[in-house]
């Protein structure tokens, strides 16, 4: 807002909450039946999309931009800090909640970013393969099997709808290995997202409500 009290929004990416802003601690809420379709979700659902690629991130969830209900995006597709990923389209999950896939899913490590913790790498181990069952914008069953790279994105989006963040998840014995981007990248630690995973999801069918 500027000091004639009209907001002016030019970058989408401002409206993104930063560590240390209480929302990205705070727990998110259900979507109602109500709301689906309705203007605030679709307001949301385009603010969240306007401000993940205008910050080129792979997901972004609604607390991130101060709205604590549980939505999610996904979306990766011609990012420039990660030209090497496999795509997913743009997914929007209303409620989800992702699981191992399986019985015995191993954890794999790799680094993440947040772009509510912006500039900073960290090790993060989470699990390889997960299901995620949630609704889609217009409030329809969706389930997926999400693999490597998009498991943990998935992961580390629900974690935020629980006031966590990946800084969280971090082993203690690994806490050293958290650094900034550039800096972890000129001493040669492998930030890329996790390739050689394919196919990388796959539909599921949508559990019985
Ligand atoms: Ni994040």
């Amino acid at each position: 807002m500027d000091d004639t009290g009209v907001v002016a929004v030019t970058d989408p990416a401002a409206m993104i909450r930063k560590l240390g802003d209480p929302e990205l601690r705070a727990p998110s809420q259900a979507v109602t039946e109500g709301e689906i379709g309705g203007p605030e979700l679709t307001k949301l659902l385009a603010d969240l999309t306007a401000a993940m690629r205008a910050a080129h991130g792979l997901g972004i969830a609604a607390p991130q931009i101060g709205v604590l209900k549980r939505v999610f995006l996904i979306e990766v597709a011609d990012n420039p800090r990660y030209p090497d990923a496999p795509r997913l389209e743009l997914m929007a999950f209303l409620n989800p909640v992702v699981r191992p896939l399986g019985d015995e899913v191993p954890l794999e490590e790799a680094f993440e970013g947040c772009l509510s913790v912006p500039g900073l790498r960290g090790p993060v181990r989470r699990f390889a393969s997960v299901r995620i069952d949630g609704l889609d914008p217009a409030g329809r069953p969706v389930a997926l099997a999400l693999h490597g790279p998009f498991a943990r994105i998935a992961q580390h989006e629900v974690d935020h709808l629980d006031g966590i963040l990946y800084l969280d998840r971090i082993a203690p014995e690994s806490l050293s290995r958290l650094g900034f981007r550039d800096a972890l990248a000129a001493a040669g630690v492998d930030l890329g997202i996790q390739r050689g995973t394919a196919p990388a999801w796959s539909r599921l069918e949508p559990e019985a409500a």
